[in-house]
């Protein structure tokens, strides 16, 4: 991997020579860039938040209010930015976030962001709702490191399945997301009356698995299982071409005879996810994996407490990207007392707002072990596929090693609360 001076000089080197990168390292550029070559209604399941978008405000307002204060002459020429993680060594302190549904935006959609991952070395952990199933994109990583989300669905032996299913492709742990057991008030999908699932887009963990086939079995045997059919329509006609289209295996129509790419999406919307979950059903969890679990949403120091007495072995900081509970306290707000409440027991990650190597080397300082990047690589994605996803994660790396040698730190373990006012 290239040192972060030369991936910038080799910028300067190439626009000399009349060549610029197809991804802009000005994060606000490489946003509008993604949205304007978007889909509207990717844009807004992509780009929006909760409700009035407080959240989403509130993670970038909440990295604002810490300062770095740079220390001077301590020699930085040599440096290390590598950070460890259950065990395993890592080049950079970063992780990709689960991010679902990536087909709206890339055909490669997850597996251009694994081969990315696995360029860089950065951990990639597979979305429960990807558009590629876990293995293809294990398979595609060879050693690199990747890690499993789960969402808890109402049906226990598809989450059992699941998780067995990232043990045998070699997932490093599983994150278990927490915050998104009902769905936010997500004002940009409603307005646009847009559920990207229900054109039968990431689901491919689902149609993918064992047990929920056998589930399917069931509902098309079953003749109260299928919902009334809503009356046709230009639109659902075109919904259902996806979605059949989208169902793996067999001819277009041997699929639409089987009736299953409708009943798919159905059976998913009614089990995907669990409100009735509590702190008890960790232990079935436990039980059913020897891997790491790190608990994914947690923003109460309580809640980090009870994580570690409930046997947990890491948590992820985050309000998923505002996109939950709208007007909730920032992830970085809510980091140091998480880390208080952890006492350096288990690793702690934070994501929601990371934009730049600065963003990177404040949650470092107040005690995150890494970081989760989350749409910065979504627009990488759009733009330019595996190349566009790679660009993302190299100038943040850049970003994030110029700033802590310029901070006067030569190491990831130098990075503390003196680092900041
Ligand atoms: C997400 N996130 C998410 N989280 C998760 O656990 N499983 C998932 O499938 C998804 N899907 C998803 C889709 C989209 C479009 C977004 C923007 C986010 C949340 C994600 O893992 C992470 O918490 C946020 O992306 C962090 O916020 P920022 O930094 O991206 O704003």
């Amino acid at each position: 991997m290239l040192k972060a001076d030369h991936w910038q000089s080799q910028i300067y080197i190439k626009g000399f020579a009349g060549k610029i990168n197809s991804i802009s390292p000005d994060f606000d550029k490489l946003e509008a860039q993604a949205i304007q070559k978007m889909d509207p209604k990717a844009a807004g399941y992509i780009v929006g938040g909760a409700g009035r978008q407080e959240t989403v405000a509130n993670n970038r307002s909440g990295f604002a209010s810490f300062k770095i204060v740079p220390r001077m002459l301590r020699n930085v020429e040599q440096s290390d930015t590598s950070a460890t993680l259950f065990g395993q060594n890592f080049a950079s302190p970063f992780w990709l976030c689960p991010i679902g549904v990536l087909e709206m935006v890339h055909p490669e959609a997850d597996l251009a962001v694994a081969r990315a991952a696995a360029e860089t070395g950065i951990p990639y952990v597979f979305s429960n709702q990807s558009s590629v199933p876990m293995e293809t994109c294990a398979n595609a990583m060879g050693t690199a490191p990747h890690f499993f989300q789960l969402y808890w669905s109402k049906n226990r032996d598809l989450v059992a399945s699941f998780v067995q299913r990232a043990e045998a492709c070699g997932c490093a742990g599983i994150v278990l997301t927490l915050d998104t057991t009902l769905l936010g008030w997500r004002t940009m999908d409603l307005d646009a009356a847009y559920l990207p699932f229900m054109e039968g887009k990431g689901i491919a963990q689902y149609t993918s698995d064992p047990v929920f086939q056998k589930m399917l079995d069931a509902k098309m045997q079953d003749p109260n299982g299928t919902p009334p059919r809503p009356s046709l329509s230009w639109d659902l006609i075109k919904g259902l071409i996806k979605s059949v289209n989208r169902y793996p295996g067999g001819s277009f129509v041997q699929k639409l005879r089987s009736g299953r790419p409708m009943a798919a999406v159905q059976l998913f919307v009614q089990t995907y996810s669990n409100p009735a979950l509590t702190w008890d059903d960790l232990a079935f969890l436990r039980e059913h994996t020897k891997l790491p679990i790190l608990l994914k949403g947690i923003l109460h120091p309580d809640d980090a407490r009870k994580a570690l007495d409930y046997g947990m072995n890491g948590l992820v900081v985050s309000n998923h990207g505002g996109r939950q509970v709208d007007g909730s306290i920032s992830a970085i707000e809510a980091l140091p007392d998480v880390v208080a409440a952890v006492d350096q027991r288990v690793p702690v990650i934070i994501d929601s707002g990371i934009r730049s190597g600065a963003d990177v080397f404040k949650a470092l300082a107040l005690g995150a072990s890494a970081v989760g990047l989350g749409r910065p690589y979504v627009y990488g994605l759009t733009l330019d596929g595996q190349s566009g996803v790679f660009q993302v994660l190299r100038h943040l790396m850049t970003d994030f090693e110029l700033t802590m040698r310029l901070a006067g730190c030569k190491s990831v373990a130098e990075i503390n609360r003196e680092c900041l006012m």
